[in-house]
């Protein structure tokens, strides 16, 4: 029986040795071709950008679904990555290729855009771009406020190095005006509606709210440095403002909700991605700004990652304690709503960032908010301060490891032999789908890699902030402000049938046309509505009639108006 036990127990601990071995076997592996999957999709000299302008990052080589653009939020956290990787000393020859990123920032700065002119700013809300640096005229969810904000993260990382280095004047001659701009983007438009960072819902999203406050305040420290004292009361107030902002996204029941409109769970790898953004060594796990190790932030990816145990057949039969494939949200349709493989990773990297802050201060705390999460691993677990020397510090800690390290097993499982990595992998046999050599996977990966062993990025400011006692809006940039908007409609309908409004806000219903929002026959055969929009605000809507729910659309394409910055706005339309 005592040899029996003992072979067990010995057993198990070759498994574990052998499980963990097959994630650092993989993370070997896939390191040297994450980071060539990167460099391949920047122009003008990566093999599948040769026609990408210098510093251009594409999305993915793929033109079926067509990603063979800039995108600024996916170029802005792959930069981050590489920045990181430069800065650390980690690879010394990064450096021209980010001084093209803050050249060709510049060159995407000048340009005005759909939306809006670069004279008032409202341009660097343009989510993608042309490879020649030309503005993407077609329609698309737009604007959206994050890409500024991440880039500004990116380049403020950069500029610190230099000027740790000595190199103060190409700081604040080349790239303070390019940071500048984006932080007073940010400042301004932080409390206007945009599109999240998947481009479906146009409201508040917390990722972007997130990404706003970071920018901010390390612009505020950067400003001081280089004696750029105009900006920092601004920038200051609205970064308060912004983590005032933050708090509202907590949902009681354990989760922050993604998004203030898009009528869904909230349970979203937005959440998850803005944490490890927003990682800061020093805030500890304090929760006011997610940090990954929080009782809301770990009890949000536990939220995160339950909701896709039963909604993926990839996933069925995999035990409560176990890592499953996870996907953006849930209600994900877009080709047919499949787990990503940045998504699952980010899910690792909380965790391995988590660890990296307990193993730091010794401690780890067990919360009311966490205990659901802890008890999955440890069932009798209580809440508490668990030090380091402590049996339960160990227990979890382990556990925990174990949780994230699956995590990277479900995207080995279905990481094809070649190692590429694509967008997203089959909800139901794991099969690599939509665009492949996805240029956020492969920066994903290293910066899941990354966590893993133990890499601390640079503090940004999150330590010891207070949330104002109340929130202030900000009404610079039309913040916050609504405009009454009157449409009006001739349309001559038959007997039984009505004529509503359906559009890309969620004031109009984000394009449901089972909510859209009914018009009045009072005048007919003029129809009206009055509906509050966001004020400044770009908003394309259709209308439709219904018939005994049969629904018919008007014909292309969408109908485009801005609102003013206030007042009211009447707008005159024919049925089309
Ligand atoms: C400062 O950095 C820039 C960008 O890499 C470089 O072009 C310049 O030569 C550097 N200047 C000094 C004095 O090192
Ligand atoms: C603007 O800020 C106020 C105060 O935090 C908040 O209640 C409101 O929802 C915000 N609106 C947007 C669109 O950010
Ligand atoms: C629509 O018509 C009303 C009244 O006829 C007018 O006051 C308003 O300016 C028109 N709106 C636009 C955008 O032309």
């Amino acid at each position: 029986m005592q040899l029996l036990q003992t072979f067990s127990v010995l057993l198990a601990s070759v498994w574990v040795a052998a499980a963990q071995s097959s994630v650092d076997q993989y993370i070997t592996r896939m390191t040297p071709i994450s980071k060539r999957g990167i460099l391949a999709n920047i122009g003008p000299n990566g093999a599948n950008a040769r026609n990408a302008q210098p510093g251009v990052v594409i999305a993915s080589p793929d033109n079926d679904p067509d990603y063979r653009f800039f995108w600024t939020r996916d170029a802005a956290l792959t930069y981050k990555a590489l920045t990181e990787q430069f800065t650390s000393g980690e690879d010394t020859t990064l450096r021209p290729l980010i001084d093209d990123f803050a050249r060709s920032t510049a060159r995407f700065q000048a340009l005005n855009t759909p939306s809006g002119s670069a004279a008032s700013l409202e341009s660097l809300g343009e989510p993608k771009f042309k490879m020649d640096i030309s503005p993407f005229t077609e329609p698309w969810g737009r604007p959206q406020r994050d890409g500024p904000p991440l880039r500004a993260t990116a380049i403020i990382g950069y500029a610190n190095y230099l000027i740790s280095t000595g190199n103060q004047t190409y700081v604040a001659n080349t790239l303070w005006p390019i940071i500048k701009k984006d932080l007073d983007y940010t400042a301004r438009f932080w409390n206007n509606t945009g599109f999240d960072l998947w481009e479906e819902v146009s409201s508040s999203s917390y990722f972007t709210t997130a990404a706003q406050h970071r920018a901010l305040r390390e612009g505020v420290t950067l400003a001081k440095a280089l004696g750029q004292t105009a900006v920092v009361a601004d920038y200051e107030k609205q970064a308060a403002n912004t983590l005032c902002f933050m708090q509202s996204y907590w949902n009681p029941a354990g989760y922050v909700t993604a998004n203030t409109g898009g009528g869904r769970s909230g349970k979203d790898a937005n959440t998850i991605l803005a944490s490890i953004h927003t990682f800061d060594v020093s805030a500890g796990c304090d929760a006011k700004t997610l940090q990954p190790c929080s009782d809301k932030a770990l009890s949000n990816l536990f939220q995160y990652v339950n909701a896709f145990r039963t909604a993926y057949a990839l996933n069925s039969g995999i035990p409560a304690n176990q890592a499953v494939a996870t996907g953006r949200y849930t209600e994900d349709v877009y080709y047919g709503g499949n787990p990503w493989y940045l998504t699952t990773l980010a899910v690792a990297e909380q965790l391995y960032d988590a660890l990296i802050v307990w193993k730091r201060q010794g401690s780890l705390q067990v919360t009311a908010t966490s205990l659901p999460f802890f008890r999955t691993f440890s069932s009798g677990v209580t809440a508490g301060s668990y030090a380091s020397n402590t049996a339960t510090f160990t227990t979890l800690t382990t556990a925990v490891k174990t949780f994230a390290d699956g995590f990277v097993s479900v995207v080995e499982k279905y990481t094809p032999a070649n190692g590429a990595l694509a967008e997203q992998y089959s909800r139901s046999n794991g099969t690599p789908l939509s665009a492949t050599d996805l240029t956020w996977s492969y920066a994903s990966a290293l910066t899941a890699f990354a966590a893993r062993d133990g890499y601390i990025p640079s503090s940004w400011g999150a330590a010891g902030l207070a949330v104002p006692a109340t929130c202030e809006r900000n009404t610079g940039g039309g913040g916050g402000n609504t405009v009454a908007v009157t449409f009006r409609a001739q349309a001559t309908t038959v007997f039984g049938e009505n004529i509503f409004i359906t559009g890309s806000v969620n004031e109009l219903q984000n394009w449901s046309p089972e909510a859209a929002v009914a018009l009045s026959a009072a005048s007919y055969p003029t129809w009206t509505v009055t509906v509050n929009l966001p004020a400044n605000t770009r908003v394309e809507y259709k209308y439709i009639r219904k018939n005994n729910g049969v629904v018919t659309w008007e014909s292309d394409p969408n109908r485009v108006l801005t609102t003013p910055a206030s007042g009211t706005f009447t707008q005159n339309d024919s049925w089309r």
